[in-house]
């Protein structure tokens, strides 16, 4: 059996989403100190909806095969069920990625959260403005 899926490898070889939003309404980086890979997701929300997403990924393949299936995933969604997205959610659509690999996904999940808490913390400083 291969490794790697052929979703794994066609949104590795194909990924959707690259890249970043200007004036995005929440942006997410996290990293993971023991490969050293950074992922970074910019969000744009209207009205609750994830109308837009992109990402910036310094790592491995599978980091950016779960951050271009992580964006596919949330593009277009309610932002209650984008804070549910696990890593599990992103591995499964990906069909599965090795166990040693596994932490990967889990960069995307973070990466979403870290995205969403920076969405938070800007419109709460919104409104204290007022
Ligand atoms: Fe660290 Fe993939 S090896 S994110």
């Amino acid at each position: 059996m291969a490794l790697y899926s052929d979703k794994v490898m066609d949104h590795f070889r194909n990924p959707r989403n690259v890249g970043s939003i200007e004036n995005a309404d929440g942006i997410g980086e996290v990293g993971n100190a023991r490969c050293g890979d950074i992922m970074k997701i910019y969000l744009k929300i209207d009205d609750d909806i994830v109308t837009d997403v992109k990402f910036e990924t310094f790592g491995c393949g599978s980091a950016i095969a779960s951050s271009s299936m992580a964006t596919e995933l949330i593009k277009g969604k309610p932002l209650s069920e984008v804070a549910q997205l696990s890593n599990k959610a992103v591995t499964e659509a990906l069909d599965g990625l090795p166990p040693h690999k596994l932490h990967c996904s889990v960069l995307a999940e973070e990466a979403i959260q870290a995205a969403i808490d920076d969405y938070h913390k800007k419109t709460e400083a919104i409104v204290q403005q007022n």
